[in-house]
């Protein structure tokens, strides 16, 4: 029995949330109207508790199971948006300009409201549920925010389970894999600061751009001669700002970048090599250089008996064919993994099929794998907490 029986019926319906929402798009942690619209569907469709305002705008919702106590586990779903302009051309594209749902999050919504009014329905399980719908995915670290506005003690939510939808992956088809499935996300700035002067004169100055130059060339070496070749690190130069003019040695320059990995031990040697290599230059050169490494989102790491069990669920849904359990990672990073370290859990990918990619002007949800994502999640609470 791969769909529940009424898949189609809640697909009909979280559609026309889900294109509400996308016309409502909001950034960061200011989903006002958002968290208002979900978290009064919720109420309407009968679930025991719903909670705002965790995390500063996240909603949690509580539905009780009908065979006694047990324990709780929560689902997560992000409910921002991004500041692009919309370039679907669609009846429902946003209203507000500047700003899209381009990532999916419209559709992780509807989907975790369309299992809210299946499990209030029938509660065939023990225990209890708690949906999670969190602000600020998008770089803001809105799951840290609610995390440390008590969510896992408050509703004593024992383990955590999130999905995302993955263009490019089959319509229906589900993909994880166990251990680490996104990246970690950090950001480095490098101040350098010389002696301007004029450039016909450059014996007078201390070049930064010429010591800047130097710098992004020698960081190249942390990932190939200091990592293991086996092991993921990603170190990218992105920004170098410097200078005004063509007759002037500048004062200062500024380069910024980011370090991805999938190894949690990997950021302590990129930040040591990175803080090394910069102090080096600045011997050599002479000018002065300071390195900002500013920790983001930590690795997306799965934990193996939840990992298991979301793919036996997710092979009752789609098929054992359209379930991939050794999806490779990927390099991007997701705040879901700040749930990971504190319970248990696993994050999983959706197939929203050929679509435009995430973040990019013509993406959209694919509303025809809302049926699907209701029928993991249902299934998921069903089985965990049988
Ligand atoms: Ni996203």
């Amino acid at each position: 029995m791969p769909l529940l029986n009424n898949a189609l019926e809640i697909q009909q319906e979280a559609t026309q949330w889900r294109r509400h929402l996308h016309q409502i798009p909001e950034l960061q942690y200011d989903v006002f109207e958002t968290a208002k619209f979900i978290s009064e569907k919720l109420k309407s469709l009968g679930c025991d508790d719903v909670v705002t305002g965790i995390g500063r705008t996240g909603v949690v919702a509580i539905i009780h199971g009908k065979n006694g106590a047990g324990p709780t586990i929560g689902l997560r779903a992000d409910m921002d948006a991004l500041p692009i302009v919309e370039a679907t051309g669609l009846p429902y594209a946003s209203k507000t300009a500047g700003k899209m749902h381009a990532c999916g999050h419209d559709g992780h919504s509807s989907m975790l409201l369309g299992a809210a009014k299946h499990l209030s329905e029938t509660r065939n399980f023990s225990g209890s549920v708690a949906l999670i719908f969190q602000p600020a995915e998008e770089g803001g670290a809105g799951a840290k925010a609610m995390i440390d506005d008590g969510l896992m003690e408050r509703f004593n939510i024992s383990r955590v389970f999130g999905m995302h939808n993955l263009p490019g992956l089959a319509l229906g088809a589900f993909a994880a894999c166990d251990g680490p499935i996104m990246a970690a996300a950090d950001k480095f700035e490098i101040a350098i600061t010389g002696r301007g002067g004029h450039a016909a004169l450059p014996h007078q100055t201390l070049d930064p751009i010429l010591a800047g130059s130097q710098l992004v060339t020698a960081l190249q070496s942390i990932v190939s001669r200091n990592t293991d070749p086996l092991a993921s690190l990603v170190i990218s130069v992105t920004q170098f700002h410097a200078g005004d003019a063509f007759n002037i040695i500048p004062q200062t320059a500024k380069i910024a970048g980011t370090v991805r990995t999938l190894q949690a031990d990997m950021r302590d040697t990129a930040e040591r090599r990175i803080k090394e290599t910069a102090a080096g230059v600045a011997l050599a050169s002479g000018v002065e250089i300071t390195v900002d490494y500013q920790r983001y989102y930590p690795v997306t790491k799965n934990h193996t008996r939840e990992t298991e069990l979301a793919m036996a669920i997710a092979r009752d849904v789609a098929g054992v064919k359209n379930v991939d359990a050794k999806f490779p990672p990927m390099m991007g990073a997701e705040d879901f993994s700040y749930m990971l370290e504190a319970r248990p859990g696993a994050f999983i990918f959706m197939g929203n099929g050929d679509s435009a990619g995430l973040h990019h002007p013509e993406y959209n949800f694919n509303d025809e794998a809302i049926g699907h994502g209701v029928s993991y999640w249902v299934k998921l609470v069903e089985t965990a907490l049988a």
